[in-house]
């Protein structure tokens, strides 16, 4: 008998359910419904892990009750939202993604995780892989942005770093944390992009967009998947079999745990689909769902629903297995308290520089250069700047809206970064006004300090609370009179940088029509203000690329680039075409865009096969030149449209992203090999086929179409 099989043999029913059964500590907060009780319910064996607990000597003390007074002695789990960094924090998700880069993607949450685990962590509940192509909904902020072949890489490169794949003792390391996947699925398409609400979207656009980022986090060894608060097209995903169960667990043999979000499973009332607390256990358990966060329905419900026979309790024998096999994979029958007992990484001097060396590098490539009429990078001979805006001298908010246990005094300030990157200027400052409110009193004074510069940043955007859980704006521009505010400013004359501090796109179109430079500056992180620094005075020559397409107005919404075309496509001078009367429908920046400090033109796309058949492989070349006047480094993507199908395919689908460091006048080739099986999509029956026939291969700086490069190449038969 294994210890397992030996434990399950010796527990009781309640025993059982306790290890299912997640409550949390309240040192965050990150739900409505808090836990009473927990040290007497860890006592009694009601509770098999914890969460928002974290440092190694609260969690090593909760480890030993469970362990030392508990009939059964079993650990516990201590899960926590480490989604960008656990105290040194680095940019938000979204801004990560714009690097476009797994290896960076994996070593923050690497660092992320040795920072987690030397604070007795074992599980985080992340990455979050929610494509998401409506900035209302605040969680965009969370997730790799609009396109599910980014959000597949996203997935694996956290996976392995959370997850220390590769290390010598795996998942059971002292610094390896189990990732959870989350949202499953489909959180991203919430009606009317607000959180929690209802999705109904095809089952087709489940296939192409939605699963492959899971089925990625899948593929690359994700210990547990959260399902999504949302239902979709009636049924709640903490109760969906034909998700959870088929495609989940079935399909993409995932053997790991899935643990419900927040109260979800109480939340089933709610959602109208279980009459008490019994029918939502059972209606969970059925689906698949092994943990129960917070909502004790599977205490409270489940031994009724046993005993009127709703579920078995091989069900929940088979839960409590995959919950003590996590346990067990991640070393802690072996010892509970291994993950910060000893002076580790996380904490050494060294390895603390290094993270935040991480930390700035991050934060500089995923600053997006939007706009640049001439002004960047800084000119070298400037005295006197003007600091403007709610957002220049605002430490915490440069943490973003999942801060971890990331200190608020931490963040270095763009008033701090300019000051050490320009000690020979001087830099005065004004906020003028609040991120929100009314109060215009301000603005006098700071219209003043700009009368006597040569150049204005003006620093505007959302507050970090402004984007993530909960968070979503109707109306997602700049909030309180931060637009009186710039359209005061802009009144002097001066030329202006705009930096936009945000979660999602914000709706900015009369500040880029007015602004000399527009700089996305997302929320950076512990290094926010030197990143921003290197970026502006051209000490680092920026790479950011978005990594969602960035709307004119809400109106627009939802837009990304991988719509299908219409019958009717837009075209001002037809009138029955599918466009907008009072707007262009194209998007204010493209997914992809991003300026550097070079012009790079890519020249002689190519292939080595023009013709190739499922199981082959294209090799793709591409040309790319750097015409100055700064050495840089070029980001191509590779798209493909699948010409004629018997279902209309997007016009353009991601394939893949190259990246090729360049010299002044340099050129070099951006090479690609693409699986032919990554050119087939669900066909008709859902089930993946690649179609005989011509395609376009595209490659260009962004998914502006007008300025790509195309060549044809044909699927053959068989
Ligand atoms: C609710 C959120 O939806 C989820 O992402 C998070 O992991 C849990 N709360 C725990 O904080």
């Amino acid at each position: 008998m294994t210890r397992i099989d030996k434990l399950l043999a010796a527990m009781t029913l309640e025993e059982k359910i306790g290890q299912l059964n997640m409550a949390t500590v309240g040192h965050a907060v990150t739900g409505p419904v808090l836990a009473s009780g927990v040290i007497e319910g860890i006592r009694a064996g009601r509770i098999g892990s914890l969460l928002n607990i974290w440092g190694a000597r609260e969690v090593h003390a909760v480890q030993k009750i469970a362990v030392e007074k508990t009939r059964l002695g079993i650990p516990l789990l201590i899960g926590f939202d480490v989604l960008h960094g656990h105290k040194t924090i680095f940019p938000i998700p979204l801004a990560e993604a714009a690097l476009f880069d797994p290896p960076f993607w994996e070593r923050s949450a690497r660092e992320a995780a040795i920072e987690a685990a030397a604070d007795g962590i074992t599980m985080t509940f992340a990455p979050m892989l929610d494509i998401a192509r409506d900035p209302r909904w605040g969680r965009i902020v969370e997730g790799p942005g609009e396109d599910p072949w980014v959000g597949a890489e996203f997935a694996k490169a956290k996976v392995r770093g959370f997850q220390g794949t590769g290390l010598p003792e795996g998942l059971a390391g002292a610094s390896a944390v189990a990732a959870t996947a989350k949202h499953f699925c489909a959180y991203g398409a919430a009606l009317a992009g607000r959180d929690y609400a209802s999705v109904d979207v095809s089952e087709r656009l489940l296939h192409e967009v939605y699963l492959p980022p899971f089925a990625a986090a899948v593929a690359a060894g994700c210990a547990a998947i959260m399902p999504a608060f949302n239902d979709v097209a009636g049924i709640p995903m903490t109760a969906h079999v034909a998700l959870l169960r088929d495609w989940l667990r079935r399909d993409t043999g995932f053997d790991g745990v899935i643990v419900s979000d927040y109260n979800a499973i109480a939340e089933l009332l709610h959602h109208g689909v279980a009459g008490d607390l019994a029918e939502a256990a059972a209606a969970a358990l059925l689906a698949g769902v092994d943990i129960d966060m917070m909502s004790n329905a599977y205490s409270q419900g489940l031994p009724e629903a046993i005993a009127g026979g709703l579920v078995s309790t091989d069900l929940v024998d088979s839960a409590v297995r995959r919950v003590l096999k996590l346990k067990e994979h991640l070393g802690l029958f072996d010892d509970p308290c291994r993950r910060g007992s000893a002076e580790t990484l996380a904490t050494a001097p060294a390895a603390a520089k290094a993270r935040i060396e991480l930390a700035r590098e991050l934060a500089r490539r995923a600053i997006v250069v939007l706009a640049n009429d001439h002004v960047l990078p800084l000119s070298p001979s400037l005295r006197h700047i003007a600091l403007i805006g709610p957002l220049a001298d605002a430490r915490a908010e440069m943490l973003g809206p999942w801060a971890a246990a990331g200190s608020a005094t931490g963040p270095v300030t763009i008033r701090e970064g300019f000051a050490a990157a320009l000690p020979d200027a001087e830099i005065a400052f004004e906020a003028g006004v609040a991120i929100t409110g009314t109060d215009m009193s301000g603005i006098a004074a700071a219209r003043e300090i700009c009368k006597g510069a040569e150049i204005v940043l003006l620093c505007l955007g959302e507050a970090a609370n402004m984007s993530g859980e909960a968070a979503s704006r109707a109306n997602p521009g700049l909030p309180g009179v931060q637009g009186a505010l710039a359209a005061a400013i802009f009144d002097l004359g001066k030329p202006v940088v705009a930096l936009i501090f945000s979660g999602r796109p914000l709706m900015i179109a009369a500040i880029v029509e007015k602004a000399r430079a527009v700089v996305a500056t997302w929320f950076l992180g512990v290094e926010a203000g030197n990143a921003i620094a290197d970026v502006l005075t051209g000490k680092f020559n920026p790479t950011g690329r978005l990594p969602v397409t960035w709307p004119r107005d809400v109106g627009q919404v939802p837009i990304f680039f991988a719509a299908r075309p219409s019958g009717r496509p837009a075209n001002p001078d037809d009138h029955y075409t599918s466009k907008y009367l009072d707007m262009p429908v194209g998007p204010l920046f493209y997914f992809g865009h991003g300026l550097s400090y070079c012009r790079f033109i890519l020249t002689n796309l190519r292939t080595s096969n023009a013709e190739f058949r499922l199981g082959g492989e294209l090799t793709i070349e591409v040309d790319a030149l750097n015409e100055g006047p700064a050495a840089g480094e070029a980001t191509v993507f590779l798209f493909a449209r699948d010409v004629v199908a018997s279902v209309a395919r997007p016009s353009l689908e991601l394939k893949g992203v190259g990246k090729i460091a360049l010299g002044t006048g340099e050129g070099g080739t951006v090479c690609f090999r693409l699986a032919a099986e990554a050119l087939s999509f669900p066909g008709r029956d859902l089930k993946p086929v690649l179609e005989p026939g011509e395609f376009l291969l595209l490659a260009g700086q962004s998914a502006d179409p007008r300025q790509m490069l195309s060549i044809k190449v044909r699927a053959l038969p068989g």
